[in-house]
């Protein structure tokens, strides 16, 4: 049997809905049950600004996924990190035990999409000279070729 607090986020989900230009993005599914969920975030000055899922799954993988949200937002990333299924399902009031599972969907995709946060802007000076450059000589590379196809083709 589910708490209230369980009922009540999966009713009404909080923070639901595709983010877009999130920061960080963690995906995630559990091959037993065929759930999966996607994490995205937004971060400003280490923080945790705002937060989004999506969800195909259960009625505790929804509630689940509703309270991570909750539980991060606001928090600093290392802060975010030390969330557990344990801090989620205390949260939610207890879960059926067969359930567990369904909040380490949640944790596994909050602690992806801080990894993804992570990747995408904790780059070394070279490697974003080197992004830079390879970007550059791409569009350069694009227009050389562009002005070739144009002025042999005028001819
Ligand atoms: S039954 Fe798999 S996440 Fe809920």
């Amino acid at each position: 049997m589910y708490s209230e607090k369980v009922m009540d986020h999966f009713s009404n989900p909080r923070n639901s809905g595709k983010m877009i230009s999130a920061d960080g993005e963690g995906v995630i599914g559990d091959v037993r049950c065929g759930d999966s969920l996607t994490i995205y975030i937004k971060v400003k000055e280490n923080r945790i600004t705002d937060i989004r899922f999506l969800v195909f799954g259960c009625a505790a993988s929804i509630a689940t996924s509703s309270m991570t949200t909750v539980l991060a937002k606001g928090k600093t990333l290392e802060e975010a990190l030390k969330i557990t299924e344990q801090d989620i399902i205390k949260a939610l009031d207890g879960l059926p035990k067969i359930k567990y599972h369904c909040s380490n969907l949640g944790i596994t995709a909050l602690r992806k999409a801080i990894q993804d946060y992570y990747e995408k802007h904790n780059k070394s000076v070279c490697q974003k000279v080197f992004l830079f450059i390879s970007k550059y000589f791409y569009s350069l590379k694009k227009r050389i070729i562009f002005y070739l196809m144009y002025h042999f083709n005028k001819k």
